[in-house]
C-alpha cells in the first residue's frame, strides 16, 4: 500500500486533500492523471450499463438531501456504525473493526459499550440557522433513484424490468477512515437500480452478479483476486433479502468491492408511504392510489405492481485502486535494471499516447510532434501528449510509471520519410510506422 500511496502522489494520481494545513482525515483529491482514471473507469462503467443496454436510463440527481427522504428509506433510525471510547486515551474506534481487542492505540481494555453513531453529514439549507432548515449529504446514491423512478417512468415509458443508473458523490461521517482511498468520508459510487418484477428478483440477482464479477476482469483485475461473499443474515442492510459481495484482494486485505443487494420493493414501498402516509404491506394495489404510488402497471393482469430492485452498487475510488493495484508492477530487464510499469488496460490508461520529439525544441522536430498529436486527437481516442523535454529514454520510463500505453517518438528519420517510432509498454517493442498509418495502428491496440 505504501508502494502505491507513494506512486499516487509523485505522480499526481491522488493527494491528501487540504495537505498544505494538515489535510482533512478520510478526504483526497485526485490530480492530473488520477482525474482521468477515474473519468475512464466511470465511462466504462456507464457504458456498458447505459449504452451498452436497451433497458437503463441514466441520472444525475442532487447530493443535498430532504431529510424525509433519509428518514423513509430507513437511514435516519439505522444507517449506524457501533462506536466504542477508550476511556484511557479518549480515541474513538468501530467496534466491529476491533475483533474483541484492546484500543489499537493504546491497548487499553477500558472501552465503553458500543452505542450507534449515525454516519450522515447534515448541513444548513437558507440564510435561517434554526435546526429545521437542514438537508443531509447523500450517504448512497440509490435514494435519489427511488424517489425520482415516477419521473423517469413517466418520461420514458419504460416496463420492467429495467434501471437507473447514477454516478455521483456520497457521504459518510466513518469512525475510522483507513487504507486510502478505500474507506473515505467523501467518496464515489457508480450504482444501478435495477426493478424487476416480484417473483423474478433472485433470478436477476444472480445474472447481476456474474455480470458484475465480468465487468471488473475486463477492467484488468485478476479473477484470483476477486471473490463472493454472501453476507450472513444478521450482518444485512436493513433494506436487504440478500447480498452478494464482490470482494477484491487490496493490499491490505480482501474487502469489499462492490455490494449487490436484493432490495426488495423495501425503497418504493417506504417512499409511497412517505409521500401520502398509507399504510402499504401489499405489492399489489389498486388503480385508484397509483398515482401516488412508485409503482408500475402490468398491462395484461391490469393491475399495479410495487417492483422489486436489485442493485448493483460499486465505489468508484475502491475501482481505482483495485485497477492500480492490479496493474502496478516493478519488473526486472534483461540489463538488471528495474522498471516501474502500470500495466492498465488501454480504456483506463489516463493518456493514451505520448508524442515525444527527439530533439529538445529543435522547431522541424517539435512542428511535426505537434502535427502527429493534432492528428491524434481528432481521433477521439482521449488524451494524447506532447512531451517536449528531449529525453526519450526518460519519457519512456516515466510514461511506463504512469500506465501510457504509447510513446511515439519523431525524429530525423520522420522528416525524411514521414514514419514514426511507436514503443509498447507493455512489451516494450519499437515499430516503425508511417504516419498515415498511425491512427488505424492506434485505434487498433487501443481498442
Ligand atoms: N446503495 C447501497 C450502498 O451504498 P454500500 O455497500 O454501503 O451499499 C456500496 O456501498 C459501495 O460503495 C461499496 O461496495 C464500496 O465500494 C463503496 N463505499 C462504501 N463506503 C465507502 C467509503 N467509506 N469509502 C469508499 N467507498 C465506499
Amino acid at each position: 500500500m505504501e508502494e502505491l500511496v507513494a506512486l499516487c502522489k509523485r505522480r499526481g494520481f491522488v493527494f491528501q486533500a487540504g495537505e498544505i494545513y494538515g489535510g482533512l482525515q478520510g478526504i483526497y483529491d485526485y490530480g492530473p492523471l488520477g482525474v482521468e482514471l477515474k473519468n475512464n473507469l466511470k465511462a466504462a462503467w456507464w457504458r456498458s450499463m447505459v449504452y451498452e443496454r436497451d433497458d437503463v436510463e441514466g441520472l444525475d440527481s442532487a447530493i443535498l438531501t430532504n431529510p424525509k427522504v433519509l428518514r423513509y428509506s430507513g437511514h435516519e433510525e439505522t444507517f449506524a456504525d457501533p462506536l466504542v471510547d477508550c476511556r484511557s486515551c479518549k480515541s474513538r474506534w468501530r467496534a466491529d473493526h476491533l475483533n474483541g481487542a484492546g484500543c489499537p492505540r493504546c491497548g487499553s481494555r477500558d472501552l465503553t459499550e458500543p452505542r450507534p453513531f449515525n454516519l450522515m453529514f447534515k448541513t444548513n439549507v437558507g440564510p435561517v440557522e434554526d435546526g429545521s432548515s437542514f438537508a443531509y449529504l447523500r450517504p448512497e446514491t440509490a435514494q435519489s433513484i427511488f424517489t425520482n423512478f415516477k419521473n423517469v417512468l413517466d418520461a420514458t415509458s419504460r416496463r420492467l424490468p429495467f434501471g437507473i443508473a447514477q454516478i455521483g458523490k456520497a457521504f459518510r461521517n466513518e469512525i475510522t477512515p483507513r487504507n486510502f482511498v478505500f474507506r473515505m468520508r467523501e467518496f464515489e459510487q457508480m450504482e444501478l437500480e435495477f426493478f424487476v418484477a416480484p417473483g423474478e428478483d433472485e433470478q436477476w440477482h444472480e445474472r447481476w452478479v456474474d455480470e458484475r464479477l465480468r465487468w471488473w476482469q475486463e477492467q484488468g483485475i485478476n479473477g484470483n483476486n476477486l471473490e463472493l461473499f454472501h453476507v450472513p443474515g444478521e450482518e444485512l442492510a436493513h433494506y436487504s433479502k440478500a447480498t452478494v459481495d464482490v470482494m477484491y484482494r487490496f493490499p491490505h486485505g480482501v474487502e469489499e468491492l462492490e455490494g449487490i443487494a436484493n432490495r426488495t420493493d423495501f425503497d418504493l414501498g417506504s417512499h409511497t408511504k412517505g409521500q401520502d402516509d398509507l399504510d402499504i404491506s401489499a405489492t399489489v394495489i389498486s388503480n385508484d392510489d397509483a398515482n401516488a404510488r412508485l409503482a408500475v402497471q402490468d398491462q395484461v393482469a391490469k393491475r399495479w405492481t410495487v417492483p422489486y430492485v436489485i442493485e448493483p452498487s460499486a465505489g468508484v475510488d475502491r475501482g481505482v485502486l483495485a485497477v492500480i493495484n492490479e496493474a502496478y508492477e516493478v519488473e526486472r530487464l534483461p540489463s538488471g535494471n528495474e522498471r516501474t510499469v502500470l500495466s492498465l488496460k488501454p480504456h483506463l490508461a489516463p493518456i493514451k499516447a505520448a508524442v515525444l520529439p527527439l530533439k529538445r525544441n529543435h522547431e522541424g522536430l517539435v512542428e511535426k510532434a505537434r502535427a502527429v498529436k493534432r492528428m491524434l486527437m481528432k481521433l477521439g481516442l482521449g488524451r494524447i501528449v506532447f512531451e517536449n523535454t528531449g529525453n526519450v529514454g526518460k519519457g519512456y520510463r516515466r510514461n511506463d510509471e504512469t500506465g501510457t500505453p504509447f510513446c511515439i517518438t519523431v525524429d530525423f528519420e520522420t522528416l525524411d520519410d514521414d514514419t514514426v517510432t511507436v514503443r509498447d509498454r507493455d512489451t516494450m517493442a519499437q515499430d516503425r510506422i508511417a504516419i498515415g498509418a498511425l491512427g488505424d495502428c492506434l485505434k487498433e491496440r487501443l481498442a
